[in-house]
This record gives structure tokens, sequence and C-alpha cells, in this order.
């Protein structure tokens, strides 16, 4: 079995980034070169995954005027001979289709999922958060980890997890493993939702990627709302569990790393590394802080 469907969901309002993102969506802020989202699609191609539907909302059309070739765009480059930016727009070129879908109310992930129903069908499914970004080595893929995983186990949902600190743990989906672990991929016993510092059974938190068998379809249709009125998908993969499904996790292996850009401290964090391995501008950047450094400007008042 193979799967060549992924979701991004980019419905989100990005209030805790305004007033950035007051007419424009945060997956579209520039994180180095490109913005934020291109990552999670570049990310989804090297999976060999090549049908993607992002679930939109209202001020969201940008993302999608992103990954439609431009062709006044492309024969002015031609014309002028900058090649090398043309070379720069190739992405848009990479996926054999886009889709689009919009939520018109925040209703939750899981209701942001629910809406990919009809665009999924009978096969296993990625879901890849459009405000986070994963890096890997270029031979060692997350998400083709995750789907060798999802396949070896017949998991009905695998989810990437990693490492937090333990006052952090209320930001996130936490997972509790069975004792059963292979390499990097344990058994999920259990997962509660931004649960209070004290109350949470680990460390692992959930990292923004999941495969899905379409199963979940029907237990998000299970999900009670939270307090907020929101359905949440790690409520949802919960009730996979209570019946019985498997559930796996696959932990982000050395030197891999998440970055979200969901507020102003992580989206800053997210800047700098990318733009400090950028090919071009790391190099000056990176004398740029070490002056700064050796200026004393770098220390606290
Ligand atoms: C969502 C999920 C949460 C997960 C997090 C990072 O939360 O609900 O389980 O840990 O993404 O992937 P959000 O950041 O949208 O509040």
């Amino acid at each position: 079995m193979k799967i060549e469907k992924a979701v991004i969901p980019v419905a989100g309002l990005g209030t805790r980034l305004l007033p950035a993102t007051k007419s424009q969506p945060k997956e579209m802020l520039p994180v180095g070169r490109k913005p934020a989202v291109q990552y999670v699609v570049e990310e989804i191609i090297n999976s060999n995954i090549s049908q993607i539907l992002f679930v939109t909302g209202r001020k969201k059309t940008s993302i999608e005027n992103h990954f439609d070739p431009d062709p006044d765009l492309i024969k002015k480059l031609k014309e002028s001979g900058k090649f090398s930016l043309l070379k720069d727009l190739e992405y848009e070129k990479d996926v054999s289709s886009f889709y689009y879908i919009r939520q018109s109310v925040q209703a939750g992930l899981a209701d942001a999922i629910r809406l990919a129903k009809n665009f999924v069908g009978k096969e296993p499914f990625i879901v890849a958060l459009g405000d986070s970004m994963i890096r890997s080595s270029d031979n060692n893929n997350l998400l083709k980890r995750m789907i060798d995983a999802h396949l070896k186990t017949k998991s009905a949902c695998t989810i990437a997890v990693e490492e937090i600190p333990k006052n952090d743990v209320y930001k996130y989906g936490i997972v509790e493993v069975k004792d059963k672990t292979t390499g990097n991929v344990s058994e999920v016993k259990d997962l509660i939702e931004k649960p209070e510092i004290g109350k949470a059974k680990s460390n692992l938190a959930v990292a923004a990627r999941y495969v899905f068998d379409p199963v979940i379809f029907d237990l998000i249709d299970r999900t009670i709302p939270d307090d907020g009125g929101e359905l949440q998908i790690t409520d949802s993969i919960r009730l996979m569990i209570k019946r019985d499904y498997k559930v796996h996790c696959v932990k982000l292996a050395d030197g891999e790393k998440r970055y979200d850009i969901g507020n102003f401290e992580s989206y800053f964090k997210a800047f700098i590394d990318f733009a400090l391995l950028d090919d071009k501008y790391g190099y000056l950047l990176r004398q740029y802080l070490i002056q700064k450094m050796h200026k004393g400007e770098l220390q606290h008042d």
C-alpha cells in the first residue's frame, strides 16, 4: 500500500502574531527566504506524496497564489535572463495537484481534518500542520519514517513526537507510551491535550505530523468538543485507542528539529535558525552576531 495524499490545515487565525497577521496568513510569514508553509510542502514532496489538500479559511488566498504558477512572472524573468530566480520558483511545479477547501468556522483541528474526508477516500493519509516545520537531514525524512512505521505496525494512526521540557507540557498534546519500543517507534497507551504541569504522564509532545487511516473520520464524528467548543484531534485519537485501534508514535531523530511559528518567540527563533543556514547570507549573519557578542550587545540589560 502507498500513501499518496496529504492534508495541511492552515485555517488558524494567527491572533498570537498580530499585527503581522492582520491581513496575511501566518503560514505565509517568511522564515529565511521562503514562506513557512513552503517548507511544509517541500517536506511532503520529499516523502513522495503528490496530492495536497489545504484546509484554508478567510484571508488565506495568498497561500493559493503562492502555489499557483504565475506565467507572466515566469515570462518576465526569462526575458530578463534571471535564471537563478526562475529556479527559486520551481517549487510550483513539484506537486501534481493542490486542492483547497475552506473551514468557515474555527471549530478545532479535528473539524478541519474532517473536511478532508472526500479528498482522502479509502487510503491512509498524512496530516502536516501548516505552521510547523520539521528540519530533517535530506535522506532521513520524518514523514517517510512515519509512513514506514504506519504500514509495518498496521496502525490506524501514527503520530510524530518529540521530548520537550517538563514545564512546557501544557502547550502540547502529551503521549503516554506502552513499554514495547522498537527503535524510535512505540505503541501509544494514551494521550491528552495540553495537560497541567504535574498531571502529564510524560514529556513526549505531539509534533505536528500524523498518519491516519480513514477510520479517523468516524472517530471525529464521535468526539465531544472541549471546554472552548473545539474538536481536538487528540481526543479523536484517544477514542481510537479506547476502541482498540492500534496507535503508534515515531520520535524525532537526533539532530531533527521541529519549529513552529505560532507565537513571536518561536517565530523569531525559527527565522534566526533558517537564516543562519542560508547558503549566501548564513555566514554573514553569523559574523554579524559574533561581532555583536564581542561588543557586548547580546547581553541582558
Ligand atoms: C496542536 C495540537 C497539539 C500538538 C501541537 C503541536 O496544538 O492540538 O496536540 O502538540 O499542535 O504539534 P496547537 O499548537 O494548534 O495549539
